[in-house]
Formats: structure tokens, sequence, C-alpha cells
């Protein structure tokens, strides 16, 4: 048999196609639309945070002529709930049932914390829009799971440090107990007590219990110079209005991170007015790329971003970053996630660059609630990075 015949013009069509097809490049030869898969609460008290992620992330990727790296988005969606029992299952949904290339979520740092491990299980592209839990990028850390939004503590760090030069002595903490409301309480008592605060007392609610009555009695009784509280979504709504009805707001002032009032002023009216509160992102940012944000974000969806919008857009930016790095091509996991950890994003919040543990390391602004605005009235702590927390990367 002569091995070296002439081929068919079909055999000839078939090698001119494959040629081509590797002179595009593998991205092209790989084919098909990227699978994002987006876990994240779409009921229960954090249902707008995971809205307004989802429609910054969206608006990212439609910034981006709706492609990332040159691939278009198939999106496949699941409701956590906020439900870290049911975390398992549904990241191994997106996973192995939908078979999806990056998961992005979700709100709830117990879920987060569950659906990291399932992430690092079976090597999943993950990037994480808003839940803090310092571990995920501290001793838990790993080179395929990123963060656009915060840890915890670093909110908390910062009130804390402007609360002791506010020569506040004693505070009074309350939150719900689950690790973001414990480490954002960890963070605020840290530097608090470092400046020479003292905190009294620490209440504790189940998530996402909202009676919260008992517990303002017994803050009434304690009289401390300032409470901090962490609340988020529609339990900082009934936070804030409660504490006011309760005719505590002229008397103790109440504190805490940016999500006591994010996303909720609309809600809290007259009850949020004055509050002082910490976080890496303020309504008025005056810089070019917020303004562009915010009216991008308001003709699309006729609403105001907020702070966990602005996260999703950032998941988003940095999954461009990594995805126009390695042109489509998602095997090149190695340079993806270089370009990803060097990289230097233009948010809305102002420059943002990751950790070794890939965490931001941002400023913290210190806000004050005026009308339907967190105006930024200060920067509390510019950089802010993670101390070290055992990160093996
Ligand atoms: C969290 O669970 O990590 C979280 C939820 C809402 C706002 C901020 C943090």
């Amino acid at each position: 048999m002569n091995r070296f015949r002439k081929p068919s013009r079909f055999a000839a069509l078939v090698a001119f196609a494959a040629a081509g097809l590797l002179a595009a490049g593998p991205a092209a030869a790989q084919q098909g639309k990227l699978k994002v898969g987006l876990m994240l609460p779409y009921t229960g008290t954090y249902a707008a945070l995971g809205t307004a992620i989802t429609n910054g992330f969206k608006l990212a990727v439609e910034e981006n002529g709706g492609k990332l790296g040159g691939r278009e988005i198939e999106y496949f969606t699941v409701d956590d709930e906020s439900d870290p029992a049911k975390a398992p299952e549904n990241a191994n949904k997106l996973i192995k049932r939908d078979n999806v290339d990056v998961l992005v979520g979700t709100v709830h740092s117990g879920v987060a914390l569950a659906m990291s491990k399932v992430a690092r299980d079976n090597n999943t592209l993950l990037i994480i829009p808003n839940a803090g839990a310092d571990d995920i990028t501290g001793p838990l850390c790993a080179a395929n799971v990123f963060r656009t939004s915060f840890s915890n503590s670093q909110p908390g760090r910062a009130m804390g440090k402007v609360m002791a030069e506010q020569k506040k002595k004693t505070a009074v903490t309350i939150t719900w107990k689950y690790a973001a409301g414990e480490e954002s309480i960890g963070g605020f008592k840290e530097d608090f007590e470092a400046g020479g605060g003292k905190v009294v007392k620490e209440l504790y609610l189940p998530f996402p219990q909202v009676e919260f009555q008992s517990y303002l009695t017994e803050i009434a009784a304690l009289k401390p110079d300032v409470v901090y509280a962490f609340f988020a979504g529609g339990g900082a709504v009934k936070f804030v209005k409660d504490y006011a009805a309760a005719g505590l707001k002229t008397t103790i002032p109440l504190v805490g991170p940016g999500f006591l009032t994010d996303g909720t002023l609309e809600a809290q009216g007259e009850s949020a007015q004055g509050m002082l509160t910490t976080l890496h992102y303020g309504d008025g940012l005056n810089i070019p790329k917020n303004n562009a944000f915010r009216a991008a974000y308001t003709k699309a969806y006729k609403v105001e971003p907020d702070v966990y919008a602005m996260q999703g857009y950032d998941a988003a930016q940095l999954l461009v970053i990594g995805m126009n790095a390695v042109k489509g091509d998602t095997s090149k996991r190695a340079d993806l996630v270089k370009a990803m950890e060097g990289a230097r994003i233009d948010s809305p919040r102002g420059s943002l660059a990751l950790s070794k543990g890939h965490n931001p390391i941002h400023d913290i602004y210190l806000r004050k609630v005026e009308g339907k605005e967190n105006k930024v009235v200060g920067v509390a702590v510019k950089n802010l990075t993670d101390p070290p927390r055992g990160c093996k990367l």
C-alpha cells in the first residue's frame, strides 16, 4: 500500500481547517463558551446582595464586549440561600453537573468556607465577590481561590482605630454568631483596645435572627461610649431602625463596618442619618472610574450601585485580566493565575492589588451617612493588607 498517496479533497479540507484553528490559537481550538457558575443568595436576608453582585459582574462583562479572553459566556446560577449546610451540594452541582470553568460566589462566610473547600478539592477557579472569611485567604489560601471584596477583620480594624482616636473608652459589640460577625468584631476589638479602648461586652444572636429588643435593653443598661455592630442586608435595615426606635441613637453612637448602611439607606431613612462606618468603598468617591461605574450601573439597572455591586464588577474585571492573558485558554492555568496575582485593577474603590493570599490591599474609608449617601469623609487606613496568617502560597 502506498502510504504517501495524494490526500483526498476532504482530507485536505480537514487539514486546512485544523491548521487554521491552530493559527488562531488554542483558545479558538478549544472552542465553546466559558461557563461561569454564579453561586449567590437570591432569597433571604442577603438576597439584595446576591442580585447586586450578579448585576455588577454582568456589567463588567458587557463592558468587555460580552466576552472573556475572546470567549462568549454561559451563566449557570444557583441560589445558595446563605445556608452553609447546602453549600457543598450546591457547589458540586455547578462543578460536576454543569462543568463550570469558573465559580463566582458568595456572600455568606460560612457558605464560602464550604464552597472554597469544594473548589480546592476540584481545583476549580473560584472568585469570591463578598464573603470575608479571614481564613480563606489566610491558612486556607490556594492558587485557585481569589477574593475581590475584603477580609472580615479589615473594616473592623479601621473602625477600632477611628474610635480609639476619638477617645472612646468603652464599647459594646453586637452581631450574628458566625465567621463574618465574629471576625468583624475581632478586628474592631484588636485595634480599639490597642488604641486604649475596652470592649466591655460582646453580644451575639444566631444568624439570621432579627429579634433585637432584649439586646437593646442590655445596651441601654451598659451605657458604653459607643456600639459597634456587624449586620448586613435585611438584618442591617432592621437593626439600625430598631436602635433608633429604642431611643439609643441620640445617647450612644452606633458605628460599624459599612455593610450596616450600604444598599440599605432607602429603607433605613432617618434612623441612619449621621452614622459613621468604615469600608473600602463610598458612594460619592469622586474618581473617574467610580463616576463611570455608577453612571453605567444606574443606566443598566435603574438603581444606584452599592459596595456589593462594585465587588461583583471587580470580580469580572479580575477575570478579564486573567482570561485576556491566556487568550481564553483556561488550560493555561498557571499563566492565568499569574496574571490575576499580578493584576492592578482599576476599581471604582480606587486602585486595587492583591496580597500573597489573593485578598485585596486597599484603602478603608471613613464614611458618614448624609441623606441617601455614604459620604466619604476621610481615609481611615491607607493600603490596608492582612497580617500574615499562615498562607503558604
Ligand atoms: C459575610 O458573611 O462574610 C458577609 C456577609 C455580608 C456582608 C459582609 C460580609
